[in-house]
């Protein structure tokens, strides 16, 4: 019987996490401090995050060993699955050979654990009894509120209002992990009262709630669910075990490596390991990043300076942008509704190693059912954006007769976005296409800096 899915042994296991900064041809700007305008020093940054966490935000240092206590709640779920997606490759015709790095697997069913648990465990080494978070999709604030369960610290999350009113059994999850969950905007905060009590919410708000509350509690911490330099790092147990179980499957490297992108963790934490070896000269991958065309950070914001969060509490990155008061149309993959990107991953876009495109909602469940009906995988909705662009990768070579190996990040399941399909089903799933003065709106609020 022909091998469909890859594991490693225990002595294979990545023990380090990698750090792209090192290997990167020319360094990313450094975040500034809003009134100074010159780079935050880790004093800026220690009302909101440990000092081990600081450190790996601003290390130049190649690999991070990964502390045994987190390795030992990796060794629940870790390595996840690298699958050959041969049903799928034959419903399509294809000559692609198609490998799945599936991150559903985790507790909380997506890959946010991989940050998540070594988040509250350094926040617990230094004594913090409580962390604050966001939550677009539902999946990061159920990742964190795990964590929190593994490591006795509190969890408050507040959640996206679209996707709180949307998927009432996610609130439930993240409380049977003992989180606590508010809608966003709230009332608890003074920039979520900037806002209608109705309002959809954004990412951005979202953000401001839970960094304001942090930000003013001395035994609270704030935890981010992507962006920061420190997470995406921690998500790069993904690619580096990709690397590895990809040469067990036979394949001498990747063609393609694709994955969706809202903050830009996943894709980073699956890519980047590529991308060390591309730069090294031992593979010659496309890198490719795949966002929602109603939030086409990538492909239609600018790259500049600007808030992580809608009422400018954090410190100024340099990013691709669509401006950080730019509220995404509600679409059913929360987790890609965000105004920015990872300051990493638009380097990388920027310095011309990865390409981006953007794809609309319906498409993008139409390859996640199709997939469904042969891998027996339901997608997240924000995953089902790197498969539809498989799809499309997958078709074209089946015109031409390449081969391509392709390797797509299967970021989260999507069991409990079924209200989603459901939509998709009934044929009431909307794209929403973006205007040109929706953009050049949101773009004109934002910071004059660099
Ligand atoms: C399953 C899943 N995939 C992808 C994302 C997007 O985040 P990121 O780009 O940081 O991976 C999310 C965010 O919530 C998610 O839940």
């Amino acid at each position: 019987m022909e091998q469909v899915s890859y594991t490693l042994d225990a002595s294979e296991q990545p023990t380090h996490w990698y750090n792209i900064v090192a290997d990167l041809p020319t360094p990313p700007p450094p975040p500034l401090h809003p009134a100074t305008q010159q780079p935050v020093g880790p004093d800026d940054l220690a009302a909101l995050f440990p000092p081990e966490l600081i450190a790996q935000e601003v290390s130049g240092e190649r690999y991070i060993e990964i502390p045994d206590a987190v390795r030992e709640v990796y060794a629940q779920y870790r390595p996840s699955p690298l699958i050959r997606a041969r049903r799928w490759e034959e419903k399509l015709g294809t000559s692609a050979r198609i490998y799945v790095k599936y991150e559903g697997v985790s507790p909380a069913g997506s890959h946010k654990t991989n940050t998540s648990v070594p988040q509250v465990y350094y926040n617990a080494l230094n004594g913090v009894t409580r962390l604050t978070t966001e939550t677009g999709a539902g999946q990061w604030g159920t990742a964190l509120a795990y964590a929190c369960s593994l490591f006795g610290l509190g969890c408050e999350v507040w959640q996206v209002g679209a996707s709180f009113d949307s998927k009432p059994q996610r609130r439930t999850l993240i409380e049977v992990f003992g989180g606590t969950v508010h809608r966003s905007p709230s009332r608890m905060t003074e920039a979520g009262k900037a806002f209608a009590e109705d309002h959809p919410g954004s990412l951005g708000i979202a953000i401001s709630e839970a960094v304001e509350l942090a930000a003013q509690a001395p035994e609270a911490k704030y935890a981010l669910g992507s962006v920061l330099n420190h997470v995406l790092l921690h998500q790069t147990v993904i690619g580096e075990e990709a690397v590895r179980q990809l040469a067990k499957a036979g394949e001498s490297g990747a063609d393609l490596v694709v994955g969706c992108a809202g903050g830009g963790s996943n894709l980073a934490g699956l890519a980047f390991p590529f991308l060390r070896e591309k730069l090294a000269g031992n593979q010659s991958p496309r890198l490719l990043a795949v966002e929602p065309s109603s939030c086409p950070t990538l492909t239609r914001g600018e790259y500049r300076y600007d808030f992580g969060d809608t009422a400018g509490l954090t410190p100024l990155m340099k990013m691709y942008t669509l401006g950080h008061d730019f509220v995404p149309s509600p679409i059913h993959a929360g987790g890609l509704r965000y105004h920015g990107m990872a300051p990493l991953i638009s380097h990388v876009v920027h310095e011309g190693l990865m390409e981006a495109t953007a794809l609309h909602q319906n498409e993008c469940f139409a390859a996640a059912i199709e997939f469904a009906r042969t891998q027996g995988i339901v997608p997240a909705p924000e995953s089902s954006h790197a498969l539809a662009q498989v799809r499309r990768e997958a078709l074209a070579a089946a015109e031409t007769g390449a081969e391509p190996v392709i390797v797509v990040g299967l970021s989260g399941h999507g069991l409990l976005e079924l209200g989603a399909y459901d939509s998709y089903l009934s044929g009431h799933l909307e794209d929403d296409p973006l205007s040109e003065d929706a953009v050049a709106a949101a773009m004109a609020r934002l910071p004059q800096i660099g």
